[in-house]
């Protein structure tokens, strides 16, 4: 089974990446050909900054490698470095109905935010079907956000079957249930377009007050706390043991504890949750040629891999 996933560097890496994507990931790379990729070329659609954009590719390598990417199982590369990829973009766009990118609610939401309406934006779900389809994918782990990219990759590639013969294996989504939203400091997604976003790697004082900032209601601290939506509830059930956790929906329940104990107690556990990760980090910032060597090999094996399939391709649609 080859298993693929993608993360843009366009920011620095949240809770909500590492529960919805990266650990996912990290997990499944025991079951199966694991590749995972920087996605720089679908970070440019936003990052316009040159430098931002090299760091924030550097960093989320070191930090993927520090949460336990395991380079020896995981073929590693970034997305920009197997040139095939946009050759496929081009070809997958010759097919692809523009309804069907007008319908995507990614697109939608970036430009209601005010981001400007580029044909890269626009086109993204079609890149990511190319990211998909050049490793002959089977398994994709990611958020529920990119639940309907990888919709729209099933019918690109069901759309070239159709036009041209068997060119392409489908792929399946994985979206754990259990973290497949992952509630930001104001409850609602988090995500670094809201602001509301839990660093991973955060210095330690500023976790603490990111975390003590966590939006709450006002009821009086000798009274019962609502456990439904509680982001406080959320977070802590994805780092804390299931003793912990149920102690504290039952603290919830009994009242007499105000939301500044749950908030210490969340950070603490947070704070413990990633610090192996915290020191494989300090390792791998000491020591930057490691990290090149991983990429470098990553993106031979993985224009290794993507040959055959664009040769593949190639031959079917008449380029070859
Ligand atoms: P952001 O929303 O902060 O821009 P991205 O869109 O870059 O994050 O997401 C990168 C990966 O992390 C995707 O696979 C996405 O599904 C996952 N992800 C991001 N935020 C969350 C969240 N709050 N809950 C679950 N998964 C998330
Ligand atoms: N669009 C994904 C995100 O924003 C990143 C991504 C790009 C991806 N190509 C991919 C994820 C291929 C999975 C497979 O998170």
């Amino acid at each position: 089974m080859r298993i693929l996933s993608g993360i843009q560097p366009s920011g620095k890496l949240h809770l909500g990446n590492y529960f919805g994507m990266m650990r996912p990931a990290i997990e499944l790379q025991e079951q199966g050909e694991a590749l995972y990729f920087i996605a720089d070329l679908h970070a440019l659609t936003t990052v316009r900054d040159p430098a931002a954009l090299r760091n924030y590719t550097r960093e989320l390598a070191i930090d993927f490698l520090a949460c336990g990417l395991d380079p020896a199982r995981a073929c590693f590369f970034r997305q920009s470095d197997v040139p095939a990829v946009t050759e496929l973009a081009w070809i997958l766009s010759t097919v692809t109905p523009m309804g069907l990118l007008e319908r995507c609610h990614s697109y939608k939401d970036k430009t209601a935010r005010g981001l400007a309406a580029s044909h890269g934006l626009f086109a993204y779900p079609v890149l990511m079907a190319a990211d998909i389809l050049l490793y002959d994918s089977d398994l994709v782990p990611v958020g529920r956000d990119q639940k309907q990219h990888l919709e729209v990759t099933r019918d690109l590639a069901i759309k070239v079957n159709e036009l041209y013969g068997d060119v392409f294996k489908l792929p399946e989504p994985s979206i754990r249930a259990d973290t497949a939203l992952v509630p930001g400091l104001d409850g609602a997604k988090m995500s670094k377009s809201y602001g509301n976003t839990i660093e991973i790697f955060e210095e330690e004082k500023v976790l603490k007050k990111k975390i003590m900032g966590i939006k709450t209601d006002s009821t009086p601290v000798e009274e019962p706390k609502p456990t439904e939506d509680s982001a406080i509830l959320g977070l802590y059930k994805l780092m804390a043991g299931e003793g912990d956790y149920a102690a504290m929906v039952e603290a919830f329940r009994a009242g007499g504890t105000g939301y500044g104990d749950f908030k210490k107690a969340l950070f603490a556990a947070t704070w413990e949750y990633f610090a192996p990760m915290r020191a494989r980090r300090a390792e791998l910032l000491a020591d930057p040629g490691q990290v090149d060597e991983v990429l470098r090999a990553g993106a031979e094996k993985a224009n290794a891999l993507a040959g055959p399939v664009m040769a593949r391709v190639r031959r079917a649609v008449g380029l070859a």
